[in-house]
């Protein structure tokens, strides 16, 4: 790949895939991002500007989708499609703009692929496959049926359906990744674990929603980064690659971690009404990709990645302070 196009790449995990590239291949990168509230241009910032263009656009704009896959075609060139929006809560909110980005925008550039024959990697979530039980011996594997529960994952699994229906149909060089929670730097603070981390940094309470009983399997963005990389590089085109990294914890556990490491008591967090339609457990099976692939997580701990990760919101308060206010305030306006 000498060329790639990264669709969100302002965004917490297309922002830490730029970087990662930019390390660990040649390739000159345009990111295509609509810079919507979650997107960063901090997170950008010193990237070589001989190697890195940012294109400010929708991805659901034809037009531009259009001249921008165009340069890819017979240049070694790909797409690496992580826009989205991508958070449950608001989805459940207003569905319209999940709707609008996951599936029309995925649509749009499926359509620009096709015409310029040039290949995508389709980034995706493991939500998809719905939930698991505490008990289920099993986790979500390639061949695990779709049930999304909420706007968010259903939109995503409309997406997924499309890059799928496309390579079979049209012939389309694609392929797919579902990958599980990820954490670490840059993440926005409406999120689990960054609203946690900064609301104790700002003296103000953790917050479990319903028991914390929920589990999510959590991975390091730079692992997932380097398994984008690695299906980019030897994936087979019209396969799925599972993401994971063996880090199942229930959100009872990761607040109390949290509380730990910041110097507090463990039991000092605030249960507040739960999300609707909240999926109790994910668990992601990634044999497929690491025997295939070989592919191997580097954050082989959680508790020292989230260590890391409580290390840099305290280093980075100028980063997520501007934002932190208005999130909190909507959250209490739904008692969460
Ligand atoms: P994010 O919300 O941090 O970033 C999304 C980026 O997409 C932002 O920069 C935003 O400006 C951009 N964007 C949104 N709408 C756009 C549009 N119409 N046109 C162009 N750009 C647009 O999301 P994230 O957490 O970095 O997730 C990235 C991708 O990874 C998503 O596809 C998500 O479904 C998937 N994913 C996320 C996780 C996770 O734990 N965060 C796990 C698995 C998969
Ligand atoms: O599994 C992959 C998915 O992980 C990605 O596709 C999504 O883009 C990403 O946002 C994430 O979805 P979740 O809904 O699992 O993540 P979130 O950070 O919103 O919540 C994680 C868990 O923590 C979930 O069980 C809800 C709970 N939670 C969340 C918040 C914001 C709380 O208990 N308190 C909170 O304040």
């Amino acid at each position: 790949m000498r060329r790639l196009l990264v669709t969100g790449g302002a965004g917490f995990i297309g922002s830490n895939f730029v970087h990662h590239v930019l390390g660990h291949s040649d390739a000159h990168v345009t990111v295509l991002d609509a810079f919507t509230y979650a997107a960063s241009r901090e997170a950008l910032a010193g990237l070589p500007g001989e190697r890195v263009r940012v294109v400010e656009g929708d991805i659901c704009d034809a037009g531009l989708v259009d001249g921008l896959v165009a340069e890819l075609a017979g240049a070694e060139g790909a797409v690496v499609h992580f826009a989205a929006e991508s958070h449950n809560d608001n989805s459940l909110d207003d569905p319209s703009p999940f709707v609008q980005t996951n599936i029309v925008g995925t649509f749009t550039l499926l359509e620009a692929v096709r015409r310029h024959g040039v290949r995508l990697h389709h980034v995706s979530t493991d939500e998809v496959y719905g939930d698991l039980e505490l008990d289920d011996p099993a986790r979500f594997t390639e061949s695990t049926p779709y049930r999304p529960s909420s706007p968010y994952s259903a939109s995503k699994a409309g997406a997924d359906h499309l890059v799928r229906a496309w390579v079979r149909s049209f012939g389309v060089q694609a392929t797919l990744s579902n990958c599980s929670n990820n954490y670490g730097p840059w993440q926005h603070v409406e999120k689990f674990i960054p609203r946690q981390i900064t609301n104790v940094l700002d003296g103000g309470k953790v917050k479990l929603y319903g028991s914390g009983a929920n589990v999510r399997d959590w991975i390091h963005a730079e692992d997932h980064s380097s398994a984008v990389l690695k299906i980019l590089e030897r994936g087979r085109i019209g396969e799925t690659y599972l993401i994971g990294a063996d880090g199942e914890r229930s959100n009872l556990a990761v607040v109390r971690m949290i509380l730990e490491q910041l110097g507090h008591d463990p039991d000092d967090f605030d249960h507040v009404t739960d999300r609707a339609g909240h999926d109790l457990r994910y668990a992601i099976d990634s044999t497929k990709l690491r025997t295939e692939l070989g592919w191997e997580p580097t954050y082989t701990s959680f508790e020292e990645g989230l260590a890391r990760t409580i290390d840099w919101y305290r280093d980075h308060d100028d980063w997520w302070r501007p934002k932190k206010a208005a999130i909190e305030a909507a959250y209490a306006a739904k008692g969460q």
